[in-house]
């Protein structure tokens, strides 16, 4: 599916990724209301994937150690899931963090989610643990 790739760069792009959020992890996964957004996001980059001028997927990007980013808050609404546009934003984002020289890129990935991170060129680097009550596992960039 053709889509276009960008940083959130308008307040109404930032509060549409913030809806797209709030879909899939409060109202999906069930996490806790006024969970979203949060503190970081005055400090993340935001990124969106958009399909016929909707903002359809969404990811942050953050600094968490001097040259060390992480992707957090990766969703995709439901109806534009497996058609290639998450993989496309997760490609543009690593595109974008890998500007800034990294010495690491990483991640706390669901384990439901893991292959397809791989699939994104990412290796799992610890053992599965809780977190907010979801199996996760951090996963790294594999530089080429
Ligand atoms: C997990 C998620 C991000 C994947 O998005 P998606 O739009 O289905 O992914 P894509 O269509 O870009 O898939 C790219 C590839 O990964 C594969 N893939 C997708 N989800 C997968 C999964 N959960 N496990 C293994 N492989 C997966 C696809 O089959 C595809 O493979 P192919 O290119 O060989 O056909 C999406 O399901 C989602 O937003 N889920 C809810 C929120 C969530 O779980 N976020 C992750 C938190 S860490």
């Amino acid at each position: 599916m053709d889509a276009k790739y960008k940083k959130a760069d308008s307040i109404a792009e930032f509060i549409d990724a913030i809806r797209i959020r709030v879909e899939v992890f409060i109202k999906e996964h069930g996490s806790e209301a006024g969970w979203e957004p949060d503190e970081k996001d005055k400090d993340a980059t935001h990124f969106i994937a958009i399909v016929k001028g909707n903002i359809v997927s969404t990811a942050r990007l953050l600094e968490t150690a001097k040259q060390e980013f992480k992707i957090e808050r990766m969703a995709t609404l439901k109806g534009y899931r497996k058609k290639g546009v998450t993989r496309g934003l997760v490609g543009f984002v690593v595109k974008e963090a890998v500007k800034k020289k990294p010495k690491r890129i990483w991640m706390q990935a669901q384990v439901q989610a893991k292959g397809f991170y791989e699939k994104c060129g990412f290796k799992a680097v610890s053992m599965a643990y809780d977190l907010y009550g979801i199996q996760h596992l951090d996963m790294e960039y594999r530089f080429r």
